[in-house]
């Protein structure tokens, strides 16, 4: 199934205003808005929906987890190719649930954990970022030229990265809806409990984390992906005075490789700033990680003492 990633994200929330600023504050760009909806978009026009908690046109609330106070993401829609792909997926998947269509055109189920999802022709409009000039020893791209992160910047990001659930029990078995009928690769293993997986016209080393921690199920946090390494840290450092809170960050993962700022949002669950995350192809072989063996997923982190900062409310 030539599914391509994350297409919009929607959110039942408590609070329309407040999450309009987190996630204009987030650099999300505003596409609509009015009493009951917001529409955010970001460069490649990947889309944040957010509705209110009680919008009865809202899929069925499936979250319990210590990140929800009552808003979260509702639904994933997933973008794919083309119509053929979008009418393949609906065959697929009809034979063992019920699908709706909108009037859009998406289709919408229920995963094998209970997670609301939906499908629709992508509208992603790709962008190609400039690189940026790294000087290392003996190696200067960038001469007669200040670093582009060395002037005080604040970019959008290019487009929502991953989503990552929850899974009340055996993730594993849950994922195999996503891998056996929906097309996606497997990239990692982490434990018993954990599926790092990516659709197929995807790279990426995840779109789709599903894990069983024991603490809960549902939606749990969306990831945006930046350019560069600057752009996570201005744009955290900037929500960071704005008020918002930090979970865990900056940081840089163990699986994936990608630098990481997770924050609380009031959307429910976290958001985190992304960039540089592995790329993948198909000689790549998914590996089996035991975390007791694998050590922290972080290769490192900022402590806050280290660069004068508080911790946001711990989640256990
Ligand atoms: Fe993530």
């Amino acid at each position: 199934m030539n599914i391509i990633g994350v297409e919009s994200i929607i959110y039942g929330v408590m609070d329309l205003e407040e999450c309009s600023r987190y996630f204009t504050d987030w650099g999300l760009i505003p596409a609509s808005q009015d009493e009951s909806n917001a529409v955010f978009e970001t460069l490649e026009k990947t889309t944040v929906k957010l509705r209110k908690a009680d919008d009865p046109s809202l899929p069925p609330q499936h979250c319990d987890t210590p990140f929800f106070k009552g808003s979260c993401g509702r639904e994933v829609i997933w973008g794919v190719d083309t119509q053929m792909t979008l009418a393949a997926i609906g065959d697929e998947i009809s034979k063992d649930r019920e699908v709706t269509e909108t009037e859009d055109g998406s289709l919408h189920a229920i995963d094998d954990a209970g997670n609301p999802i939906g499908f629709a022709i992508t509208q992603r409009e790709p962008v190609k970022l400039e690189h940026p000039k790294i000087n290392t020893p003996g190696n200067y791209q960038r001469i007669n030229e200040s670093a582009y992160g060395a002037a005080p910047s604040l970019a959008s990001p290019a487009r929502i990265g991953h989503v990552v659930y929850s899974v009340a029990e055996n993730a594993p078995e849950k994922a195999r809806f996503y891998l056996d009928r929906l097309g996606f690769k497997l990239s990692d293993m982490i434990g018993e409990g954990g599926r790092f997986m990516r659709p197929a016209l995807s790279q990426d080393h995840h779109n789709l984390l599903m894990e069983s921690h024991g603490r809960g199920y549902g939606f749990q946090h969306s990831a945006y992906e930046f350019r560069d390494f600057d752009q996570v840290i201005q744009r955290g450092r900037y929500m960071e005075d704005q008020g918002w809170q930090t979970h865990i960050g900056p940081t840089r993962h163990t699986l994936g490789s990608n630098y990481s700022w997770y924050m609380w949002t009031p959307a429910g669950g976290l958001c985190e700033l992304i960039s540089d995350m592995d790329s993948l192809d198909d000689n790549w072989e998914p590996r089996h990680i035991d975390p007791k063996k694998a050590g922290p997923p972080h290769s490192w982190y900022a402590r806050p003492e280290q660069i004068g900062r508080k911790f946001g409310i711990p989640h256990d």
